[in-house]
This record gives structure tokens, sequence and C-alpha cells, in this order.
């Protein structure tokens, strides 16, 4: 196994190697010396480039991330490598791309930028959230046995439950807030734990530096699906977990108008398994979805912040009114994990959900409301209000859902960069008996 940098470079998984059994040397990323010579202040050697990048902040990583200008013409975004596959000018110096499910140029400046973001070994691209998610789980072997969070996305659920299941992975679904009952599942063939935190759609907080240090006690593989935070508000590699995940169709995209998912590794190792398995699914992500992806990010904490500020405004207000079940929000004073939340994050998020109380009472203000996308999904420039019991969660057998506090009239909203007034105005008249 190869590691770090070459890892990324993908000699090791590339189709020429793949095909020959060769090893090509890595060729590096970013700027020659030559080219840094020619120019005045932008250029850097790729050494340089990597030392300026990490020590910056993240407001200026997400704009500066080092493959911000190209650098055969100085354009001020990634060029689209609209190609399947590379010209070998020279047959005894195979080119860094050969294929583009191996390895695509506006790809893996999405992938170093995810790594970078997240602080991970590699990130890799893939054609939607559960892609990325499917080829994480195939870390895992038949016998092998994980531990989720019980309220975990509903595509995650059905793949565990329907798919995998199938396969000999076995699955028991915890309270991943309960430490006691992490413990309690443990088996003699547990290999992995799933966190998703905050849970969809209730919010739970998952303590994941403690589930972490347990996990590696037991030398259990730990994945977090990051797509509610983002790693602007909470960074899992940082707690020592191995794996994160995200549905980039969300925040990280931004917009609406892209399907993505991406995964970062802890390690070179780690990197290295998931590089394998992208290249063996074969489920990338294209180079226009990729700089789709790569335009969207640059707004990540622009969009986050300012989504976060309508969001405790709006889990205020549905807490004050008396005709509300529950709020499930992270911020919220009385919120069970908000403590936790604060350790790990240095926010709440952008979605808050709330139980109205009966379907009947759900289904009237989804027909009523006027600005928000009623839709699935979440995380993008415009609200988006879901019903989770005939959306994101429609795979689940109501009985489970019900057992998970997904009841019939919850609803999520994500509040995206509307003014909130207007939103809980719209919302307002939407609840009018
Ligand atoms: C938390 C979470 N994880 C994963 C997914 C799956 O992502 P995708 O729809 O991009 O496949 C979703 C989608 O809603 C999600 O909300």
């Amino acid at each position: 196994m190869t590691t770090g940098r070459d890892d990324k470079n993908h000699p090791a998984g590339s189709e020429a190697s793949l095909e020959t059994g060769t090893e090509k040397t890595a060729q590096p990323q970013g700027r020659t010396p030559e080219q840094a010579d020619k120019a005045p202040s932008q250029l850097q050697t790729p050494e340089q480039s990597a030392e300026s990048l990490a020590g910056r902040h993240f407001d200026t990583k997400l704009i500066h991330f080092g493959a911000e200008i190209d650098p055969a013409t100085g354009a001020s975004s990634v060029p689209i490598y609209q190609a399947s596959t590379f010209h070998h000018f020279n047959i005894y110096d195979p080119p860094q791309y050969d294929y583009s499910r191996s390895g695509s140029p506006t790809r893996q400046a999405l992938e170093d930028y995810i790594s970078l973001l997240e602080g991970g070994a590699g990130g890799y691209a893939f054609a939607s959230g559960m892609a990325a998610i499917s080829a994480a789980l195939m870390m895992f072997s038949a016998g092998d046995h994980l531990i989720v969070t019980e309220d975990v996305y509903g595509g995650t659920y059905r793949l565990l439950t329907t798919i995998l299941s199938r396969m000999q992975i076995e699955t028991t679904f915890v309270d991943m807030t309960d430490l006691e009952q992490i413990r309690a599942a443990l088996r003699p063939n547990t290999r992995g734990v799933y966190m998703e935190t905050p849970s969809n759609p209730t919010l739970k907080i998952t303590d994941v530096g403690a589930v972490t240090a347990w996990a590696q006690e037991h030398n259990l593989l730990t994945l977090v699906d990051n797509t509610f935070m983002t790693p602007y508000y909470q960074r899992p590699i940082e707690q020592g977990v191995d794996i994160v995940l995200h549905s980039a169709t969300k925040f990280l995209g931004g917009h609406s108008d892209v399907l993505a998912g991406l995964a970062v590794a802890r390690t070179p190792e780690l990197a290295a398994e998931l590089k394998k398995l992208q290249n063996g699914l074969g489920t990338v992500l294209g180079p226009q979805d990729s700089w789709l992806m790569i335009r969207g990010m640059k707004t990540l904490g622009a969009r986050m912040e300012r989504s976060e500020i309508g969001a405790r405004r709006l889990a205020e207000w549905l807490a004050e009114r008396g005709d509300i079940a529950s709020v499930y929000y992270p911020g919220l004073p009385g919120h069970p994990g908000r403590e936790i939340q604060e350790k790990q994050s240095t926010g709440y998020g952008a979605v808050v959900s709330f139980d109205v109380g009966s379907e009947e009472r759900a289904k009237r203000l989804l027909n009523r409301i006027k600005l928000p996308l009623v839709a699935v999904s979440l995380g993008a420039v415009e609200s988006i209000l879901s019903y989770p019991p005939m959306m994101s969660h429609a795979a689940m057998p109501r009985e489970v859902r019900l057992e998970r506090g997904i009841g019939d009239g919850l609803l999520r909203f994500s509040v995206g960069l509307e003014n909130i007034e207007d939103l809980i105005a719209d919302l307002e008249q939407a609840l009018a008996d």
C-alpha cells in the first residue's frame, strides 16, 4: 500500500496501474518551481502552497484552497476538464490522469478542497451522498457487525437493512446519545460505529469524542455523517473519527442544483482504501458537478452563518407558541444535547424540526405555505420544508419511525437566506386554524 499524497494522486488506483500492475510516479499538483519563478506573488511551489494552506483560518481556506487559480492560464476558477480519458504523450512516462473514473483534475480539486476543510488525509467525490456512504460501508465484510445511530438518515437505514444485510453485514441501531446502549451493543464481530450528529430529523446530539475514544479502545472504525453541520461548524477528524461523510447535495453545494457525496479519510491508509472503493465501484462525481460543488462551497461560511441566525430565531418563535407539540433545535436552552454540541461544534446549524401534533395539521400547513420549497432535501439558499414521514423517512416502517421519535406531525425546516421575518409570517399564516 502506498501512502499520503501519492495515494491521493492515485497511481495505485488508476486504470493503467490496474491493467499493467505497474505503479506510476505521482507528479506534484499545483505549480512547478519554474511557474513560481515567473509569477510575482500568487504562484507558489506545491510545498509552499501546502504550508500556507495549513496555517490559514477556515474562512480563508474556503476561498484560497490551493486550486482557486488555474496555473496554466491564471483563470479565476478550476477548469472543467470534460474528458473521459487522457492522452499518453510518452508511453514511457504515463500521464498523471489516465481515465476519469480513476481520477479527473476537476474532481481532484474538489477532493483536495474537502480534505483540506475537514483536515483529512484524502477526500473522494461521489455521485451522491448515498454513493459516498455506500462506498465507505463497503470497507466492511460479510460477518461484520456495525453499531449505528438509530435515527440515521432513511436512505442509510435502507442501505443497512435491505442491502448490506443481504451481504451478512449486521447492524444494531442504538440511541447514540447513550454510551451505555453503545457499550451493550458490542459483539465479538463488531467492526464499526456509524454516527450522524445532529441526527436527522430529531437533531439528537452524539458526543463524537466520547464515542470515538470508546470505539478506538475496541479497534472499531468510526464514521460520521457530517451533512448537517459541515466542516464550517464541526470537524470530526479533529476528534479522532476515521471517515467523515457528506451528502454534499445539501449545505456544501448549497443551491439545490447538484447531487453529490463526499468522503474524507483521517489517515493515508484509509484514504487509499476509500480510493480503491471509489475506483472499484465507479460511483464518481462528474467534472461539471465537481465544478458546481467547488463554486457552491466557496460561500459555505457566509451561507451557514446567515442561515443559522434565521434558524435560531425560528426555533425560539416556535418554542414560544403554545400550539407546537415539540421543537427540536440544538441551540434552544432546553435541548438535552446543547452542552455537547457547544463542546464539539462552533454552531447549531440551520435545521429546525418541529411537531405540529398530527398528520392532518402537518399536511394542511404544507399545502398553505408559500415561501419554502416543500421538498425532500435541505441546506440550500432557499428554505426547504420537508415532511420526513413521507419523504426522507418513508423507507422506515411507521412503528420504527414512531419509536425513534419521528411522529406523524413532524416537519423539518431548513432555513435558507430569505428574510427570517418573512419566513415566520408565512409559517404563521400556514399554522392558523
Ligand atoms: C444526513 C444525510 N445523509 C445522507 C443523505 C443522502 O444523500 P444524497 O441524497 O445526496 O444521496 C442525506 C439526504 O437527504 C442526508 O440528509
